[in-house]
């Protein structure tokens, strides 16, 4: 009993799951979205793409939204390979992997998939 609720343990279990900093603003540690992305190789695509929903669910600094098959259209006609590499490499206001400094190449890809394949 005493471990499970020693305060450390207790600190350790409240921290909150995700942070989410938008490019521009002030950030308390390095790189608290990647982290969340790439800390567990297990994670879905799903889950993998809550480092890019801050922009890709709102349309915030001009994100094309996930599920705007109006918007995605003429991105999707570049082909996979543009979108991949404007993924990794940064578009824009889009910053390099989407700000997940910590994600793959293969998780970026997943990840424009699983958001491609929700915008169509
Ligand atoms: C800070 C906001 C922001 C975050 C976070 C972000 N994006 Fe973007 N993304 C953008 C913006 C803005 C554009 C549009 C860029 C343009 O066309 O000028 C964009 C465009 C894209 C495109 C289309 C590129 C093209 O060729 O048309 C893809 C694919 C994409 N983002 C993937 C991702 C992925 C994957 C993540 C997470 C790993 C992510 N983005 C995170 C802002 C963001």
């Amino acid at each position: 009993m005493r471990s499970i609720m020693s305060p450390a343990k207790i600190d350790a279990r409240t921290q909150p799951a995700a942070k989410v900093c938008l490019q521009g603003e002030e950030c308390g540690s390095a790189a608290p979205v990647a982290a969340v992305a790439a800390a567990d190789a297990k994670k879905t695509p799903k889950e993998m793409y809550n480092a890019c929903a801050a922009c890709h669910a709102t349309g915030a600094a001009g994100a094309p939204k996930v599920g705007d098959a109006a918007a995605w259209a003429p991105r999707i006609a570049q082909g996979n390979d543009t979108l991949y590499s404007h993924a990794i490499n940064g578009l824009n206001m889009m910053p390099p992997r989407g700000t997940c400094a910590a994600c793959s190449d293969d998780d970026i890809k997943a990840i424009v998939d699983y958001m491609v394949d929700n915008s169509k």
